[in-house]
């Protein structure tokens, strides 16, 4: 089924029903990372909206108030439970490259890769999905109009808001970033320098191109003025995109990865996402195990030995499933998991290094962001999104107040040289016209007999990892509260090494896997993991923002 400004449908939803759909939460909740966006989705439910007005507002909302970490420019994963038929649908409102993309782009005449090429400018940006997304969310699911959806992020695009600690950091960090490009500068840096906390940013030209789409829809975007606009901006300043580029996106309706662990219920996203297939391997691989039985030491090693196996098969396997195959039954297989596990030895660190010989940095913490809504009658969205690093390519088309995204970055620019969060890859995500970069982003569900959970987080290569200790939180009776604030620890196969936040492992499992052959440093806090919880028992709703962040959550 293809239809201009519609959705390609990929594939029948797998039906699968959370047993939310007999029962009822009775309370509406947000949880964001900016109080400006979760007022937005309070409000719009307030007003009689779903939760998928409300996430459309949201998110519509972060694209004003945390512009670093997503926006119209950007793109990213919807994950959708409707409640009256049971059924999980995941958006993939993800960027595509441009028709004119090719896989040695970022490469020089000698093959190597250019420093910064994928990550700065318009050659750094993907066709924006976000806008279709939020479209065709609100066009199917909501029960308002999307300039209704809309309206609160026209709002504060208009009147303004103050900044936070968080924007005049991201400002601060992002100063020679952004000088380069005037329409951004300008906006941004209204007196030549970075505003102070409390300034009260305004955005009118965000707020016209937020009111055109309002008016006239999702094509408004992509074809007419504003993509011409931004058309000739991106071609006059280095970048390859095409009006036709623009015209002929699609989101696209994919069915997500259901799976299990130990009886929960875990509902996630497909590729292009790399998340839900390396979390469920991960946890396929841990099923075998009585984790709680273990010693904390032990639980942590299989742990780290799980996240090492499945992110390996990321960087061997996955990419745009339009554009490559993929043995999706097998790395998801219990048999596979079963042959993984039987090589985890129970008392040493197997070296990345036996299964292949390629070494890259650790990634700097960045941005993105992510939501998870519920309203009174249990529908429920989780959404992660993006421009990529802060501010993506820092490129802004003049007079249309967006920036666009540096996402080609998630692409393979060469096999085996690490993109800039250290992930490595194959010719499954080489560039390709169209081609969707693969992702780490992966909003999620899980349900146990006792309830249910939203989840989902920042923080690129590292989103995986935390995901999957929030599920694993979960599963041993956690909420929304305990989900969002564990200390968090991650190990991708490459670099060799496992990251962990300040109290993540005592000083005695630090001994003891350091003693197994475990190289371990110690990073600064990093994601900024959103969560909602509903208990069937007490029918308590909690939501949570990760207290990392400036984010906030409110259940009414
Ligand atoms: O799609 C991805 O996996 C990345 N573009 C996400 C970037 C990210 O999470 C940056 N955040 N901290």
């Amino acid at each position: 089924m293809k239809t201009r400004f519609g959705v390609l449908l990929c594939l029948l939803f797998a039906s699968l029903s959370l047993s939310a759909a007999t029962l009822k939460p009775g309370h509406y909740a947000v949880a964001s990372a900016q109080p400006y966006a979760t007022q937005a989705g309070m409000q719009v439910m307030a007003e009689g909206g779903n939760a998928f007005d409300a996430a459309v507002a949201v998110s519509a909302a972060l694209s004003v108030v945390e512009p670093y970490s997503s926006g119209l420019g950007g793109g990213g994963f919807w994950l959708l439970h409707d409640a009256k038929t049971g059924q999980n649908v995941m958006v993939d409102g993800r960027e595509y490259a441009p028709a004119a993309a090719t896989a040695s782009m970022y490469q020089d005449k000698q093959g190597n890769v250019i420093p910064g090429a994928s990550l700065n400018g318009p050659l750094s940006a993907g066709i924006p999905g976000e806008v279709a997304a939020l479209a065709y969310i609100s066009r199917h699911y909501g029960k308002l109009s999307f300039a209704q959806d809309l309206a609160p992020a026209i709002k504060l695009a208009r009147d303004g808001f103050p900044l936070d600690r968080m924007f005049h950091a991201m400002l601060k960090s992002r100063e020679q970033k952004l000088k380069q490009w005037p329409a951004a500068w300008k906006v941004f840096y209204p007196d030549g320098q970075v505003p102070a906390t409390g300034y009260v940013l305004k955005q009118p030209d965000l707020a016209s191109t937020l009111e055109l789409i309002a008016r006239h829809g999702p094509r408004a975007f992509y074809t007419g003025k504003l993509a011409r606009e931004m058309v000739k901006a991106v071609r006059a300043n280095g970048g390859i995109w095409s009006l036709e580029d623009l015209r002929d996106y699609q989101v696209k309706l994919r069915a997500p990865i259901t799976g299990e662990y130990h009886g929960m219920r875990i509902v996630t996203v497909s590729p292009p996402s790399s998340g839900g297939i390396v979390m469920m391997e991960a946890l396929n691989i841990l099923s075998g195990y009585d984790l709680a039985k273990d010693s904390d030491l032990m639980r942590k090693h299989l742990i780290i030995e799980a996240m090492r196996f499945a992110y390996r098969d990321r960087a061997e396997y996955l990419g745009d499933p339009d554009f490559v195959k993929m043995p999706l039954a097998r790395l998801l297989s219990p048999y596979y998991a079963a042959g993984l596990r039987a090589a985890i030895l129970p008392e040493h660190a197997t070296p990345s290094s036996n299964l292949a010989p390629v070494t890259a940095e650790a990634p700097e913490s960045q941005h993105t962001t992510s939501i998870a809504v519920m309203d009174k009658d249990g529908n429920l969205v989780g959404g992660t999104f993006t421009v990529n690093f802060r501010f993506g390519s820092g490129f802004m088309p003049p007079h249309t107040g967006v920036i666009l995204n540096d996402e080609m970055d998630d692409f393979v620019s060469k096999p085996g040289v690490p993109n800039g969060f250290g992930l490595v890859g194959n010719s499954a995500n080489a560039i390709a016209p169209h081609k969707r970069p693969l992702s780490s982003m992966m909003p999620t569900f899980l349900e146990t007999r006792n309830g249910l959970a939203i989840l989902g987080t920042p923080g690129g290569s590292r989103i995986i990892s935390m995901v999957m200790l929030g599920t694993l939180d979960y599963f041993n009776g956690g909420d929304a509260e305990s989900i969002v604030s564990l200390p968090r620890y991650h190990m991708q196969y490459l670099p060799d090494k496992v990251f962990y936040e300040p109290g993540a492992f005592s000083a005695g499992e630090i001994t003891g896997l350091e003693k197994m052959g475990y190289s371990l440093q110690q990073v600064h806090p990093y994601g900024n993991m959103q969560s909602i919880s509903w208990n069937y028992q007490t029918g308590k709703v909690f939501a949570a923002a990760d207290p990392r962040d400036v984010g906030s959550a409110a259940v009414k």
